[in-house]
């Protein structure tokens, strides 16, 4: 079912087996492929550990390329600093593909934005410094970056201010736009027949929250708040808009909402993306329905098929664990979350009790949801005669939590893992 599929709120993994580390991105198609940049970050702090670069032909499985910035010597995304929303565009003009990034302080008390630049798409990026505007170095948090079909360059910043950017994307040469978003953060914008988009979130941490959007005529605007795009109270399906990428399908270009699920602390394992095909009918934007899997080729669903075997495990008692027998050669799992939700660790193990997979699954949402919380990667072949595989869920007793720049908390308020179903997969 999922073999050809995007799948969102799940663990990806990569070529290595290792999960897709990426988050907060964007998406560029280059020489008939995607290059996905984004955040790599680790399990238990948020400190800038580089930007990722990995490599798909179809949107499914995924190459890691290299990281497109690691961590530097010093500076700006040096040691010790946190390093987000990274976005790449490449300069008509120049031919060289430009990376934008919000750099701070751990405790989010210098921001600024870095411009980097690279010949080759996947890096690695020479960080020249702060980007430079008419008035001295950009000095704010969430970014994001949109380019016109003229080729025109734009940095979007938190509360909806938009840059135009020189022609070789280096520096801001005018702001055509200025705080029409108050309070939004996580700025995302697209062009759809000759309306303009804004996506924002709102600011609640890492927690998700009902993101809206604004319409113009063009990037300088005016700019009309519309709304939300995904049903109020869904949270935007449990999720932060990130980035929307135009994806050229069967059925004409859609519009990808490539957003983000968090998981902290542990947002190596366990934060996803929700990467989910936009509506657009004029300048209204919609979302209306979560597609667990859909085909890139086409954006259409992709129904969920399988051998369902029962596993009815529902705790938050740490170290509570539940096993199940899998005969097939990948599997996922199915199950309920809600705000009490915490992280499960499900592992794969063959007849001698040895561990092939390890996963970190966060059970935590802040809108209850039942559906698809993992799929594992494809298990190497096991002789019939061994038995197939047992599936280990494990209550690790740890939640999502994080908390907002004036201290408010955010996340679950409990522990609990529950799986209604495990699907062996054809
Ligand atoms: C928001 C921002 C993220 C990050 C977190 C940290 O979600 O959009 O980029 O800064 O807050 O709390």
């Amino acid at each position: 079912m999922t073999g050809a599929a995007v799948v969102s709120g799940v663990p990806w993994f990569d070529d290595r087996g290792a999960p897709v580390n990426a988050h907060g991105g964007c998406l560029l198609a280059v020489d008939g492929r995607f290059l996905l940049f984004g955040e790599h970050k680790t399990d238990d702090e948020n400190v800038f550990c580089g930007f990722s670069c990995y490599s798909s032909p179809d949107l499914v499985h995924w190459t890691f390329e290299r990281f497109a910035l690691p961590v530097q010597a010093d500076g700006l995304l040096g040691p010790g600093r946190v390093g987000e929303r990274v976005k790449v565009l490449r300069s008509p003009a120049t031919g060289r593909y430009v990376l934008f990034a919000h750099s701070d302080s751990p405790r989010y008390d210098d921001p600024c934005t870095v411009v980097a630049t690279s010949w080759t798409p996947e890096g690695p990026y020479d960080v020249l410094g702060a980007l430079p505007t008419p008035h001295g170095p950009l000095r704010r948090w969430d970014i994001g970056a949109f380019q016109g079909a003229d080729g025109t360059g734009y940095l979007l910043v938190h509360e909806g201010d938009v840059h135009r950017l020189s022609a070789d994307f280096l520096r801001v040469e005018e702001t055509v736009a200025t705080g029409v978003a108050p309070g939004g953060e996580s700025p995302a914008a697209f062009e759809h027949e000759g309306t303009f988009f804004l996506l924002v979130s709102q600011k609640t941490s890492w927690e998700r929250n009902d993101n809206h959007y604004l319409t113009a005529p063009s990037m300088a605007g005016p700019w009309t708040h519309r709304g939300t795009f995904a049903p109020p109270g869904t949270n935007t399906w449990n999720s932060q808009c990130s980035s929307v990428f135009p994806l050229p399908t069967a059925h004409g270009t859609v519009p990808v909402l490539l957003g983000d699920r968090w998981s902290f602390p542990h947002q190596a394992s366990a934060a996803t993306q929700v990467w989910q095909p936009l509506s657009v009918d004029g300048d209204v934007l919609s979302l209306p329905e979560f597609l667990p899997a859909w085909d890139p080729a086409t954006a259409a669903p992709v129904p969920l098929r399988g051998t369902a075997v029962d596993v009815g495990f529902d705790s938050s008692a740490r170290g509570t664990t539940t096993e199940v027998g899998c005969r097939a050669g990948r599997f996922a799992l199915v199950g309920p979350t809600d705000d009490r939700g915490g992280y499960g660790l499900v592992e794969v193990l063959d007849a001698a009790g040895a561990v092939h997979v390890s996963s970190l699954v966060d059970f935590h949402s802040r809108s209850p949801d039942v559906g698809l919380r993992y799929v594992s990667p494809h298990l190497p072949a096991r002789p019939e005669s061994s038995g197939g595989w047992t599936v280990r869920l494990t209550v690790t007793g740890e939640a999502f939590e994080c908390f907002q720049k004036d201290g408010t908390r955010f996340g679950s308020t409990g522990c609990r893992v529950a799986v209604d179903t495990l699907l062996e997969l054809p």
